[in-house]
């Protein structure tokens, strides 16, 4: 209102110059009389008369409502299970040991009631010479879950990788080599076989080839020829007659030429009583690979021969078209659905008394090995760094507890 009466007088006042121009400029001698307009106080301009208005169409929705992040309210997968859930821990100097991290203790002892060392019981640590046994860090780990209420699987006698160098360049005759890998097996496996914590053993791992379900020619192979899988685990047994004996290898889930070779691999060695108690399923898959009538059909093969059926090393890629640089809530979500689909099969396929368990390959998305070797960026497990649940978490859960 200011702005309008200010700008009305100096209109007035530019109106009276006006005037009196003209009145000086007529030529007439009479003295102009000037009567001094009353000022007016300008009409108020007229409000514009309000218009209706129009009736607010509707925004388009630009972005799709952001999906709410489902609740994770899972506290305990093992209180859920009516078999063994593991998980494989770093031990040892590692920054990341289950003996040192509070953080890592807590996670296992709320959800696993089983672990894996996931190296220190390779051969490579606990022989790392021909006449040197290494048991430090085992018995730390092996101890930690005895005072911890939790079951120790043993990871692995027979090996072609992450043996010592002794080991891959050991010369001798067949028999040298027999007897070096019975002792071998014989000596660790009677290490921790009055123990009870150690229930059970990948005696052998990932003897079968990828291309075309033969054996691996694997320096075992090579030096004893097939007869080195019945002599490992005729020497596991006679270490230990109560702790369970699984093959143990990767792709199986896959169901196709790798499954069949290991399968006609363990029902030779069964046919000459040869003491095989299950099959581990590595099971590191993918959000997409193996189908799920894949994983079920193995799975079902396997129960058919009457063994146990063991997930030993449990993890789920989500970026194998390497274009995720975080993880995203759709890829977490599928990762979850793919977890809870494993554990349905693995319920479903395997009668209990058959079920070996299930573990996972690491406790946080940053313990895992799968970056390192898949060289990207990855997140396979059930927690993230922080410790906080992964939807894969409820996923696990969500399998165990489906009807
Ligand atoms: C992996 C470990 O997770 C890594 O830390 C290590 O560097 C290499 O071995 N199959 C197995 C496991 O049987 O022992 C492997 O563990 C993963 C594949």
């Amino acid at each position: 209102m200011m702005v309008v009466r200010i700008f009305a007088s100096v209109a007035l006042a530019a109106s009276f110059l006006v005037l009196s121009a003209c009145g000086g400029g007529s030529g007439d001698n009479s003295v102009p009389v000037f009567t001094p307009q009353p000022t007016a106080e300008p009409s108020p301009t007229p409000e514009p008369a309000a218009t209706p208005a129009p009736t607010p169409t509707p925004e388009p929705t630009a972005e799709p409502t952001p999906e709410p992040t489902p609740e994770i309210t899972v506290t305990s997968l093992s209180e859920l299970a009516d078999f063994p859930i593991g998980v494989a821990v770093a031990a040892g100097g590692a920054g990341n040991s289950i003996i040192t991290s509070t953080g890592r203790q807590a996670i296992v002892s709320a959800h696993f009631d089983q672990v894996t060392a996931e190296n220190i019981m390779k051969p490579a640590y606990m022989h790392p010479a021909e006449s040197t046994y290494s048991y430090g860090q085992a018995d730390e780990l092996v101890n930690y879950a005895a005072a911890n209420g939790l079951a120790v699987h043993g990871h692995t006698l027979v090996w072609h990788s992450q043996i010592a160098s002794w080991m891959t360049n050991y010369s001798g005759t067949p028999a040298q080599w027999q007897t070096m890998m019975e002792s071998h097996i014989t000596n660790i496996v009677g290490h921790f076989a009055d123990d009870d914590v150690v229930v059970s053993w990948d005696v052998v791992n990932e003897a079968i080839s990828d291309s075309n379900g033969a054996l691996r020619e694997s320096v075992w192979y090579e030096n004893l020829g097939e007869d080195y899988l019945a002599m490992a685990y005729t020497a596991a047994r006679a270490a230990d007659d109560d702790a369970l004996l699984f093959y143990n290898d990767y792709n199986l889930s896959g169901n196709g030429t790798k499954l069949t070779g290991a399968l006609a691999m363990v029902q030779n060695l069964l046919d000459d009583d040869v003491p095989i108690d299950g099959i581990g399923f590595q099971m590191h898959v993918s959000s997409g690979w193996p189908t799920n009538s894949d994983i079920r059909g193995a799975f079902q093969r396997v129960v058919d021969m009457g063994l146990r059926v063991k997930i030993t090393e449990l993890d789920v890629t989500v970026n194998d078209n390497e274009n995720l640089t975080e993880l995203t809530l759709e890829a977490e979500i599928a990762q979850a659905a793919r977890y809870q689909q494993i554990v349905e099969a693995y319920r479903d396929v395997v009668p209990a008394h058959l079920r070996g368990g299930v573990s996972v390959w690491g406790i946080t998305d940053g313990d895992s090995w799968l970056p390192n070797f898949k060289g990207r960026d990855e997140w396979g497990l059930l927690f993230n760094d922080n410790f906080s649940p992964k939807q894969a978490l409820q996923g696990v859960a969500d399998g165990l507890s489906s009807p």
